[in-house]
């Protein structure tokens, strides 16, 4: 099977997955209204492209917080790794090393933290929290982060509750005997997958435990989740430095915005003051082309990448990262940017402005 585009590699892992892995990967809240937004909302967005502008020598690298990426595509936090692939996590960290860019990696990892430094030395990580209602739990992990050199502490802030996602209610939905959330051994009883599970989240974090993260850590905080102005200003008003626009793909409020729309009012409330990312619905070189021109300084993909995990592991990650890195940068040469820094407003007609 010829693999020519992400789409492909989402056939693939539909159809080789086992039913109840491939429902909670796909899955969105609700109606999966949100879910399916991501991805429509960047079809009424259309280019502006410059012809004429020599593009014959290409640079498609960026920074992320100070450390260079080769192309503005990170992989986003997601769980349960080895319900696509057996070496899990690892094998994730190693693709991300290989196409020099950044994996968030998730709290709910089949794989331990150690594990994850272990199998890419060196590589760009970050860790992605969630605060339980055992404060010590949440404390020792973002310690460990640290201590295994992990350069960024991501806060997802979306997920009080776990939105309701009709096929793994249907599926009843858990991890397999053998897959345990390795980060959280030890700290519950209750180590599987399922809402006694998640009932451990603390629905009472305020913005206030941004003071009491910053108390545990100087790595650099990046807030995932904001899809407003109001939320964009307090992020920035209580000192993080980045911010993930993101509706978790469209897995916890349905009816949300598409990621894509929400950008623009972050970026103008934000002004420049921290970096703005934005996750949801990329599957495609153009779309990371039009979130940068809208003023994300990078992307992350959350389900492509798990759809590249089922296909080969580390290696078919690989090639779906490198999809995207040729589409991206082809992209960037139709429409007239030789680099990164060239892209901007002017590149996009987008209806709502
Ligand atoms: C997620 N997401 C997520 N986010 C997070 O902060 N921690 C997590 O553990 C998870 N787990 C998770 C599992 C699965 C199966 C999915 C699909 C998503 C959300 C994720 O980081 C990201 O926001 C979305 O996946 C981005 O949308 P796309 O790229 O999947 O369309």
């Amino acid at each position: 099977m010829a693999m020519v585009c992400l789409s492909d590699f989402e056939a693939y892992a539909k159809k080789y997955l086992p039913k109840i892995a491939w429902d909670f990967f796909a899955a969105g809240a609700d109606d999966c209204s949100t879910r399916d937004e991501n991805i429509l909302a960047y079809q009424r967005i259309r280019f502006r492209p410059r012809i004429l502008q020599d593009v014959s020598v290409m640079d498609i690298r960026t920074k992320l917080l100070g450390t260079e990426i080769s192309f503005p595509v990170g992989i986003a936090p997601t769980g349960f790794h080895q319900l696509a692939w057996p070496d899990g996590e690892k094998s994730t960290a190693r693709a991300a090393k290989a196409m020099n860019t950044c994996y968030i990696a998730s709290t709910y990892s089949t794989c331990t933290l150690e594990e994850i430094s272990a199998a890419a030395p060196g590589g760009l990580r970050w860790f992605q929290l969630y605060i339980h209602r055992n404060r010590a739990v949440s404390q020792q992990l973002v310690q460990q982060a640290v201590a295994l050199g992990f350069q960024g502490l991501v806060l997802t802030a979306d997920l009080p509750y776990t939105g309701k996602r009709r096929d793994d209610v249907r599926n009843g939905f858990c991890l397999p005997p053998h897959m345990k959330l390795k980060n959280l051994e030890g700290a519950f009883e209750v180590c599987k997958m399922s809402p006694p599970f998640h009932s451990l989240l603390d629905p009472s974090v305020t913005w206030n435990d941004i003071y009491w993260l910053r108390s545990l850590t100087q790595l650099p905080i990046i807030i995932k989740g904001i899809l407003t102005k109001e939320d964009a200003e307090l992020a920035v008003r209580h000192g993080v430095q980045g911010i993930i626009v993101s509706n978790h793909g469209g897995r916890q409020l349905d009816g949300g915005p598409a990621t894509i729309d929400a950008l623009v009012e972050v970026v103008e409330a934000v002004q420049g003051r921290v970096e703005v990312y934005l996750d949801g619905g990329i599957r495609k070189g153009s779309d990371v082309l039009k979130a940068l021109a809208l003023g994300a300084k990078c992307v992350f993909i959350g389900r492509p990448a798990l759809w590249g995990l089922a296909y080969k592991g580390e290696e078919g990650l690989q090639e779906v990262l490198r999809i995207l890195q040729d589409e991206f940068r082809l992209s960037m040469a139709l429409a007239g940017c030789a680099s990164v820094s060239e892209i901007g407003r002017h590149l996009v007609q987008f209806s709502k402005l």
